[in-house]
């Protein structure tokens, strides 16, 4: 849209074609590099001092092929390192055997999320002899001990060292053939909890745990299960691990043998309705499920008890539309997509009763909290990304105690994952600071914006050459 020498007073409305799906988001990026020092608006925190560590998809095509979804872009790590009020940036993919495969053969070699390269029967049966699965941690990454792991949701974690971002092996094995790239940290051992589906003759739900200094995980918890549900995370409180099975579920025989990309085998039964399963952490002992009306998600947002009940904070949408938005083909038209909703879902294990509310009206994404402080616990506050028109625009704040919400938003900005960073000896929740990735899509670069957590204000922004495509997750690691 051209801009005009004077700008209307009042804002124009709100047109969902206008700005959705900035293309420039989805356009691979090819070029890795190290910068000393990013040039920086307004001046960094000086106590602000570590690496924000991100992963992402950033190559969607290898040789004449192209990828199909978001989710399916090969690897890259992304680190902004902060020290005496400068940040450096370096960038590299991820030297997984996926992407290595690529670069080999100049074709796509493993199935990820809604691409699959074995074309005939052939192929697939020799692939069922010696699966392929892919290890290209696109999607999240976590510091256990003192080892940093990439993550997706196949069960190869892939380790790397966060200041080469050199890639370096399979971090621990995982007791499943399905996991989530959303552990959780267990504040006891200061190990990791995360879920896995065991499939095969007899299919179940797993929970394990993997101590920092070890590659074998303990699994702590299970429950039989016929048709798995697709599950992107979970939740956990003091005494619980939450597992929220959406009625978006597979047939495990359909995955080995249908030659349908990995997630279009999976099937929306509305009718099942959504079953939330409680999973003592100490005996492992299952309760539940507890039922209430279908709905889909991707993140858990928190949880934490509270007198009778266990409050589940979720992202949710009616239905797993959301998938298919996310198809590149769709993005790239500049098609909108479905808007998640903050919801809690109140349980009550003794009456069985589900309660469900919505805590805020902005649409709110890619959640994040003040971990260390509220994980588990009673909380107040969570911040996303919001959207308004047809794609993610905005960083949300949302107060879950009052339900309302505020915004940091600029005309042709589109903003990831907010990570909070508490400030040092803080007071507050929300006192410390945001760091969110932006394209601007009028330039067609992008840039580390630091937000104050609690005003949303700006308070530094530093400038990468080129665009950084659109990722999904990442952490700040103090050093
Ligand atoms: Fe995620």
């Amino acid at each position: 849209m051209a801009t005009h020498a004077h700008a209307p007073t009042t804002s124009p409305p709100a047109d969902p074609t206008r700005t959705a799906p900035p293309r420039r988001g989805f356009d691979s990026l090819d070029v890795e590099t190290r910068i000393d020092a990013l040039p920086v608006e307004g001046r960094l925190p000086s106590w602000l001092s570590g690496s924000l560590l991100r992963t992402g998809p950033a190559k969607w095509e290898v040789g004449a092929q192209q990828m199909r979804h978001w989710f399916d872009g090969l690897a890259m790590l992304h680190r902004f390192a902060f020290a005496d009020g400068a940040v450096s940036y370096a960038n590299r993919f991820m030297h997984t055997r996926a992407w290595r495969a690529a670069a080999e053969s100049g074709q796509i070699e493993y199935s990820e999320f809604a691409t699959d390269p074995c074309r005939s029967l052939f192929q697939r049966v020799t692939a069922m002899f010696s699966p392929k699965i892919s290890d290209n941690a696109n999607v999240n990454l976590v510091k256990l001990g003192d080892r940093f792991v990439a993550m997706t949701e196949t069960p190869i974690p892939v380790q790397f060292d966060a200041r080469t971002l050199q890639t370096a092996g399979v971090a621990y094995d995982v007791p499943g053939m399905l996991t989530t790239a959303h552990p959780h940290m267990d504040r006891a051992s200061k190990g990791m909890l995360n879920y896995a589906a065991k499939l095969g003759p007899r299919n179940s739900y797993r929970f394990f745990l993997v101590h920092p200094d070890s590659s074998s995980p303990r699994t702590i918890a299970s429950k039989p299960v016929r048709e798995p549900a697709y599950m992107h995370s979970f939740g956990l409180t003091e005494r619980w691990l939450v597992l929220v099975e959406f009625p978006y579920v597979v047939n495990p025989l359909a995955l080995a043998l249908s030659g349908r990309p990995y997630i279009e085998n999976y099937r929306w039964r509305p009718e099942r309705g959504t079953r939330i399963h409680l999973f003592d952490r100490s005996s492992g002992e299952a309760v539940g499920p507890f039922q209430t009306d279908a709905c889909f998600g991707f993140h858990h947002v928190n949880a934490f008890e509270a007198g009778d009940e266990v409050s589940i904070d979720l992202c949710t949408y009616p239905d797993p539309q959301i998938v298919q938005d996310l198809y590149l083909e769709s993005l790239r038209e500049g098609k909108p997509i479905a808007p998640a909703t903050l919801e809690r879902f109140r349980v009550n294990p003794a009456s069985r009763a589900v309660a469900r509310e919505r805590l805020v009206e902005e649409p709110i994404e890619l959640p994040r909290i003040n971990y260390g402080r509220c994980n588990e616990r009673r909380y107040r506050y969570a911040w996303g990304v919001g959207s308004a028109s047809g794609w993610l625009d905005r960083i949300v704040k949302a107060d879950l105690e009052r339900g309302d919400s505020a915004v940091w938003m600029q005309e042709g900005c589109y903003p990831g994952e907010p990570v909070f960073v508490a400030a040092p000896g803080a007071q507050r929740e929300d006192e410390g600071v945001l760091l969110s990735v932006v394209l601007d899509a009028g330039e067609g670069s992008s840039s580390l914006l630091v937000l104050d957590a609690a005003t949303l204000s700006e308070i530094a922004r530093a400038a990468v050459p080129h665009h950084i495509p659109f990722g999904f997750h990442g952490q700040f690691a103090r050093e």
